[in-house]
């Protein structure tokens, strides 16, 4: 058995859930702000089958994916809670009668971004007897996808006039709310609301409106609306440093390994490919089968640290496919099998994903959703 193992602690799970509830009604303890729990690209990472299954056993309003695959995947196993599909359609190349009535059997809310999109699960919709549930999605400074804010009203108005669909959401997706500059969120969601505002004059209003991520979440309070869309903070990380510790969160997954292999080396001698290290004096290495073929990033080369039993050991050399080299002194008292933590938090040490990714000049949210497949997810206090 590979004793690489990413252990997924689903009661971190809901005490991130629950520090997200409470802050969202905190502010709003009359209004009902429903919550999204974003699952799409694996849960993160952490597994979209049983992430999503303990949010519904939590309450969760509804679940957003990026795709139809995830999508479908997820309805086979969640039947009633409500699934928003983030990612639009490519209609033009697709069979459309029986994509459509794939969409209607899995009760799946479609995303959309053009008029196009509309027309399309419109005409193809005439045929079932409930109208298709989609949310518009606009944008208003992404630039990703989405109806041009500035010409969305009209968009929206022939849309509002096509019969088979049901016009239950309109949202918007910000570019910079991880930051702690929200002048371009500010802006985003004044041309948002501005929007909101003409329709609403126009007698066009949606049931369900949101627009926060988590960075939303943390810092912008106006852009809850009536649904929140929180991805990050319910695995346990602040999206940026601009909105780091206005709620508590715990890691939910640690990566861990083994130690599999000790050996003594000698002064000058080099460890691994490339020859980046030398040991300055003789020392003894340990040898962890995790690599970047698990999602343990070569850029980490000679620069993370690992945790083992109660101490913080460096990892030397470069980072090969499948193994990392620790270093571990002149004298050692860990033995071969003693777990060894990568990422995430244990034992009091914290070597967070957001830790990683700075040194890797990425984000955690790369880190998380980088873990192979071929990595066991084992899954804690379910
Ligand atoms: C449309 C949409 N909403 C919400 C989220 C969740 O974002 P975050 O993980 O920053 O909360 C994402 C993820 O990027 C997204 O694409």
């Amino acid at each position: 058995m590979n004793p690489t193992r990413a252990e997924i602690d689903l009661s971190k799970l809901a005490f991130n859930l629950e520090q997200v509830r409470r802050h969202v009604h905190g502010e709003y303890p009359k209004r009902k702000v429903r919550i999204c729990g974003v699952v799409k690209a694996n849960a993160y990472g952490h597994g979209i089958e049983e992430v999503s299954k303990k949010l519904v056993e939590l309450g969760i309003d509804f679940l957003g994916v990026a795709n139809y695959d995830e999508a479908i995947r997820l309805r086979r196993l969640i039947p009633n809670t409500p699934i928003l599909v983030f990612g639009t359609l490519i209609h033009s190349k697709l069979e459309p009668s029986k994509y459509v009535s794939i969409l209607h059997k899995h009760n799946l809310t479609a995303t959309v971004a053009s008029y196009d999109t509309a027309k399309f699960l419109n005409d193809y919709s005439r045929r079932f007897k409930s109208r298709f549930k989609i949310h518009i999605e606009v944008d208003t400074g992404m630039r990703r996808i989405g109806l041009d804010h500035k010409s969305a009203f009209e968009t929206i108005k022939q849309i509002s006039a096509l019969k088979n669909l049901e016009l239950e959401g309109i949202f918007t997706h910000f570019a910079t709310s991880e930051e702690k500059n929200k002048t371009f969120s500010k802006l985003q969601l004044k041309r948002f609301n501005k929007l909101l505002g003409d329709l609403k004059r126009a007698g066009i209003e949606f049931p369900i409106v949101h627009s926060a991520n988590s960075g939303g979440v943390l810092d912008l309070k106006g852009s809850y609306f009536n649904m929140v869309r929180p991805g990050l903070l319910l695995y346990g990380y602040y999206p940026g440093s601009g909105v780091r510790n206005k709620i508590k969160l715990k890691p939910v997954m640690n990566l861990k390994s083994k130690v599999t292999f000790i050996k003594k080396i000698g002064t000058r001698e080099s460890v691994s490919y490339g020859r980046k290290y030398f040991a300055k004096q003789p020392e003894f290495i340990a040898s962890v089968p995790i690599g970047y073929g698990d999602g343990y990033w070569r850029l980490l080369s000679n620069k993370a640290k690992v945790g083992i039993n109660k101490k913080l050991y460096r990892q030397v050399g470069s980072v090969t496919m499948d193994w990392i080299m620790v270093a571990l002194g002149r004298k050692y008292s860990i033995r071969i099998g003693d777990d060894v933590l990568l990422m995430g938090e244990e034992n009091g040490f914290n070597i967070g994903a957001d830790k990683l990714a700075k040194l890797c000049g990425t984000i955690p949210y790369e880190m998380l959703c980088a873990v192979a497949d071929r990595v066991e997810r084992v899954y804690l206090n379910g």
